[in-house]
């Protein structure tokens, strides 16, 4: 693991996006895996900017998102579907016949083999973006007994819950998602993993010194060969 500590949530962006979009230009149709919630929104700021300045085009990246609320409408405002179209996808070239979302409304089994069908086909995932839960969880991979490995269907912990509430003002928020597995998630060729906050920096410093274990799903990213961890003062403070 490669860890570096920021003074802002833009330095964090900036440092991811050029990441990104180096790889864009390097290999137009590369493969990002992305991710949805605060922690990633000044990354996608700055990939607009790029792609605005004519820096950067996204027109032949594919795309495939972490995870998906189940029981809730595709285009509801909450769906992570909604989240990415209007924090990234509606703001850049990206072509939505590219873009790969888990569809939390399909029976479980037929959904993980089609998403890792799509994802193998791609050619796997070169770049993939994640933030890490409060008690440690990547992706919807809450702590548990053994690590996961392709796209399943997770009943979500009681801190999920309370996290991600505060985002639900119509309806309750779902209890179940549909998210990548640990598996699917170390295939990826990069990883970069960016936590911002006060409230994050238990888990951080679970993920990095603490041992790998599926009570804290981020700490299998020590094993992984290339994954960069970027923090804000407040997420490395008890390092
Ligand atoms: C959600 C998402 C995760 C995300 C996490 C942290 O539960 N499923 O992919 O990393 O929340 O979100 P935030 O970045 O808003 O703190």
């Amino acid at each position: 693991m490669e860890i570096r500590v920021f003074r802002t949530d833009a330095e964090i962006g900036k440092t991811a996006a050029d990441i990104i979009c180096g790889c864009v230009r390097e290999k137009p149709s590369c493969v990002l895996g992305l991710a949805t919630g605060a922690s990633p929104l000044p990354t996608y700021r700055e990939m607009i900017a790029e792609y605005e300045a004519g820096r950067v085009s996204f027109k032949d990246v594919r795309t495939f998102n972490l995870d998906e609320y189940c029981d809730l409408p595709r285009d509801h405002k909450n769906s992570y579907y909604s989240f990415m179209v209007e924090n990234l996808f509606s703001k850049t070239d990206i072509d939505m016949a590219n873009v790969g979302f888990l569809d939390g409304n399909a029976p479980e089994k037929e959904e993980s083999e089609r998403y890792a069908a799509a994802i193998k086909a791609a050619g796997g995932i070169d770049i993939q973006i994640l933030g890490i839960g409060r008690n440690g969880h990547i992706a919807f991979n809450e702590p548990s007994d053994e690590f996961t490995d392709e796209a399943w269907k997770v009943k979500l912990s009681d801190s999920t819950i309370e996290a991600n509430s505060i985002y639900f003002d119509d309806i309750p928020m779902p209890r179940y998602a549909m998210t990548m597995g640990i598996g699917s998630i170390m295939r990826a060729g990069k990883i970069i993993l960016i936590a911002t906050g006060a409230s994050k920096a238990q888990a951080v410093k679970d993920m990095i010194k603490g041992e790998v274990t599926p009570h804290c799903p981020a700490s299998v990213l020590q094993r992984h060969a290339d994954a960069l961890i970027l923090l804000d003062e407040a997420a490395a403070a008890l390092l």
